[in-house]
């Protein structure tokens, strides 16, 4: 099969189109034949080896892993022995970074439980777009930030994945949100939905005398006392991630906020998969469409990770494969 390989920490360039063999089934997975793939914050720190923690976790000198990719979607080719939730021909889709990352190939092994049912009305595209990105909305906005109608909400860092489903999310309930992102990105937040934005090249919003009952911040690159300022009394900040010296602050800080201003600062630790469902019937009712940029070919995956580190991406960058009839 072809794959995306890499060996050693570095740029997009030492990424390679390869011919690799098909990986070797376990018995608590399925084999999918990946049709697309997308790339996630996750990618670009593996290539990198950045920040350091990355190499704490996936080898010090030269990552464990060689094939990127942890959001895909496909259709299940094979089954191990002890799968029962899948069968071959079934169209699935997931974040598989528990099971090794991989998906920036035609072919892929992933744990059933790391999988749902695409449905029908879903393109693959659309599918690999939302695991990682759409959980971490909904976990940031619901479970950690507990948004609630009537509420003034903040989305930091909104042109990306997480801002471009959080966005989605939030209108269903009756809130007010402002979007924060570069100038280029300000047309297409305003026609997803968002009531006010904020070019941050422009403006600070921790400064501009506004206030929010919650901010959603993909980005973390101010200090927590600069965002507890910007939220109303009783408001709610959830970082989902960003500068990591910044989110261990928010992590040390935050408890002590809390006792002497009553704002809440809390950090959310992604559960991977847990509401695929959710996503899925919001999908179907017509209520999340994802915001696509792509797709790249599979031979395209290393201008495609380079492009989302450089931040100009709107939405989910995604990569397509394109399988030949031998394959
Ligand atoms: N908590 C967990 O368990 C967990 C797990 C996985 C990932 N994560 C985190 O989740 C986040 C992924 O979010 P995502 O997929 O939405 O990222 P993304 O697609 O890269 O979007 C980030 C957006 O922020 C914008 N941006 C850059 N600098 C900014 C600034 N100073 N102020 C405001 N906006 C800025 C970028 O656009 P421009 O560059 O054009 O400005 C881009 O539109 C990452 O922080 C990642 O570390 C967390």
């Amino acid at each position: 099969m072809k794959a995306i390989v890499f060996s050693k920490y570095g740029t997009p360039d030492g990424l390679e189109l390869r011919e690799v063999d098909k990986p070797v089934l376990r018995d608590d997975e399925v084999l999918i034949k990946v049709h697309a793939a997308s790339v996630n914050d996750w990618d670009w720190g593996l290539l990198r080896g950045k920040p350091f923690l990355i190499r704490l976790l996936f080898g010090l000198l030269k990552p464990k892993i060689n094939i990127l990719g942890l959001d895909v979607a496909g259709q299940v080719e094979t089954v191990g022995r002890n799968v029962d939730k899948f069968q071959p021909g079934d169209e699935v889709f997931g974040d598989i970074s528990e099971c090794g990352f991989g998906g920036f190939a035609e072919y892929v092994c992933a744990r059933e439980n790391a999988l749902a049912l695409k449905p029908a009305s879903m393109t693959f595209d659309e599918a690999a777009s939302i695991p990682h990105a759409a959980m971490l909305a909904i976990q940031g906005l619901r479970d950690k930030g507990q948004i609630q109608a009537g509420q003034k909400l903040l989305i930091n860092g909104a042109g990306g994945g997480v801002g471009t489903f959080g966005v989605q999310i939030a209108r269903l309930k009756d809130v007010e949100v402002t979007g924060v992102d570069s100038s280029g990105k300000l047309d297409m937040l305003r026609s997803l939905g968002f009531d006010h934005v904020i070019d941050y090249t422009q403006e600070d919003f921790t400064k501009n005398g506004q206030c929010y009952d919650l901010i959603l911040d993909v980005k973390t690159n101010r200090s927590t006392f600069d965002y507890a300022r910007a939220l109303s009394p009783g408001g709610t900040y959830v970082t989902v991630g960003g500068s990591l010296t910044r989110v261990f602050q928010a992590l040390v800080l935050g408890p002590w906020i809390s006792m002497i201003s009553k704002k809440k600062i809390r950090i959310v630790a992604l559960k991977p998969n847990k509401d695929l469902g959710y996503v899925t019937e919001l999908f179907e009712a017509g209520k999340v469409k994802p915001v696509l940029d792509g797709p790249y070919k599979l031979s395209e995956a290393p201008q495609a990770i380079r492009y989302l580190g450089e931040g100009s991406h709107k939405g989910k960058v995604i990569i397509a494969m394109e399988h030949d009839s031998k394959t």
